[in-house]
């Protein structure tokens, strides 16, 4: 970048009255920087935005420090740029690094400290962590401990805790944002505030309702989780055009899953198969069960015999290494292995999200079933609620998806062909999908999950409460009324915004 651009100079001067100019250019990647591309490209996890035309920002700032993080959001508004704030980058939908208008990315992956405090069974973790990072520093410290917290490692702290979080312990603990005791976050004015400074409303909105449309969230405190020292995993798989049994088991784990021992986790994954070059569907189910193997054998036995669990299906493990098993790492990979920040490769990818609230029964799966292979690409994750999901209400926090709510789907299709024509065949099979199983999930309004971001709900133009209230009921329900009231006192003139942010109030 010309050492002469007038944006550069303009927030390399600004930023310099706080923090030493030395240390103000380190932190400034222009887009002439040789390693613009390369900062700009380490957080991008879909490739469908990292293409010649996505739009790109004129500066990436990487903080080391955070008062650099109140300096670059003072400067960011006294220039006139946006920021976007980006953690560890897996937005679905891109909106932590690509804008439509002119905007700086404000990359957090240097702050990304944690300490864990066992004997409070707590941690500070800084948002460029990764979950990975956590889950490791926790088991560096206990094998008892653990965090409900996302599956993949590499997720960022920053947007997975700040939309709520979940993985396999949601059944036992909930999810990630239920586990937030204090927060340290930078607000409109370049202030760092705790949970004190910053009331109890802009606390609450941090704890599902996403960070983005409020500030940036510099550090969570979190409460840990209880583990048992060996767990168990399964994993049994059921392929259609071999065994008409299948949509027993896909029907009979619909109502099992989220009724059974809370101890218990399980997803379903319908994916679709080919066997004997015939398009078809297999049905797998994976559990992790926070006990020895016999245990889930025996509970599955009585709960759920059209599975067929028996004890050569299960591995018995230690927690750390049931978060390996999960994200299909080899058993025995040493757990280091959770500090790898590029272990995932950016595949172009959509996905899209419901809530069920009553089973789908037999006919509907058959209906499914053909959809699906008709289709061809479009896998569905369903996750199992219930357990500690029913004790806590629809407003504790602004993630509203709790009792009544049998398991989430999340839709998915990856492909690896880049250009519009495949961008839009896979989208539209997903788009298709969805559309097809509006006759067996939740309506009015029909729920989508905060975190798996899809940009098909609604997006904003204006900023208005109207077109706020469209995306904003699908994530929050009833709670997007609060969180407009929180964004219309913490940020009235709307800075922090993005296509799916909380609108304020006019
Ligand atoms: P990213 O940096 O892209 O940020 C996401 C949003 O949060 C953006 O709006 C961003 O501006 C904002 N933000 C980020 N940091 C902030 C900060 N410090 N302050 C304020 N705002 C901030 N989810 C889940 O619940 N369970 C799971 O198992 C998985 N698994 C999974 C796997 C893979 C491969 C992907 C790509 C995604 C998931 N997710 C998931 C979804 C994930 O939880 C969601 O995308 C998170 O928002 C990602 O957080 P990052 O910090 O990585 O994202």
């Amino acid at each position: 970048y010309a050492a002469s651009d007038p944006t550069y100079q303009s927030l390399l001067q600004c930023l310099s009255q706080s923090i030493p100019s030395q240390n103000a250019s380190a932190i400034l990647f222009s887009n002439n920087n040789p390693s613009y591309a390369s900062v700009l490209q380490a957080y991008i996890r879909n490739a469908r935005f990292n293409t010649s035309e996505t739009p790109k920002p004129t500066i990436i700032i990487t903080p080391t420090e955070e008062s650099h993080v109140s300096a670059a959001v003072t400067c960011s508004q006294k220039v006139g740029f946006q920021i976007k704030v980006r953690s560890g980058g897996h937005d679905y939908e891109g909106l932590s690094y690509v804008f439509g208008e002119p905007f700086f990315i404000l990359d957090m992956f240097n702050l990304r400290s944690i300490s864990i405090d066992i004997s409070d069974e707590s941690a500070w973790v800084q948002s460029g962590a990764t979950l990975g990072e956590l889950y490791y520093n926790i088991w560096e410290s206990s094998n008892v401990h653990g965090f409900p917290g996302g599956v993949c490692p590499t997720v960022g702290v920053g947007g997975h805790l700040s939309g709520a979080g979940y993985g396999t312990l949601m059944r036992k603990y909930g999810v990630s944002s239920d586990h937030i005791m204090d927060a340290r976050i930078v607000d409109v004015n370049g202030k760092i505030l705790d949970r004190n400074g910053m009331g109890e409303d802009l606390f609450w909105a941090i704890r599902g309702g996403g960070a983005a449309s409020f500030g940036v969230v510099l550090a969570y405190k979190v409460k840990l989780v209880r583990v048992s020292e060996t767990v168990t995993v399964f994993r049994v798989d059921r392929l259609l055009a071999d065994d008409a049994n299948a949509t027993d088991v896909a029907y009979k784990w619909q109502s099992v899953a989220a009724t059974t021992d809370n101890n218990l986790f399980m997803r379903m994954l319908l994916q679709p198969a080919t066997r004997n070059r015939r398009r078809t569907v297999r049905v797998s189910i994976r559990g992790l069960y926070l006990g020895d193997a016999s245990g889930v054998v025996a509970l599955l036995n009585n709960d759920f015999p059209e599975m067929g669990l028996t004890r050569e299906n299960c591995t018995e493990m230690r927690w750390i290494d049931s978060v390996l098993w999960w994200t299909n790492i080899d058993v025995g990979t040493p757990p280091s292995v959770l500090l790898d920040r590029n272990v995932n490769d950016a595949d172009f990818l959509k996905r899209k999200s419901d809530y069920v609230q009553t089973p789908i029964h037999r006919e509907g799966l058959e209906s499914l079933w053909q959809k699906m292979t008709e289709l061809g690409n479009v896998g569905l994750a369903c996750n199992a609620y219930g357990g500690r999901m029913d004790q806590l209400s629809a407003t504790d926090t602004p993630f509203p998806h709790r009792t009544g709510n049998l398991y989430k789907i999340q839709y998915s299709v990856n492909w690896d062909e880049p250009g519009n024509e495949a961008d839009m065949n896979y989208t539209s099979q997903a788009r298709e999908l969805h559309e097809f199983m509006t006759q067996f999930v939740s309506n009015n309004p029909r729920r989508a999950y905060f975190n798996y971001r899809d940009i098909d709900i609604g997006t904003t133009e204006t900023w208005s409460y109207e077109q706020g209230k469209v995306y904003g009921e699908s994530y929050f329900t009833g709670n997007y009324e609060r969180l407009v009231d929180v964004k219309t006192a913490v940020d009235p003139k709307n800075f922090f915004r993005n296509e799916q942010s909380i609108p304020p109030r006019t």
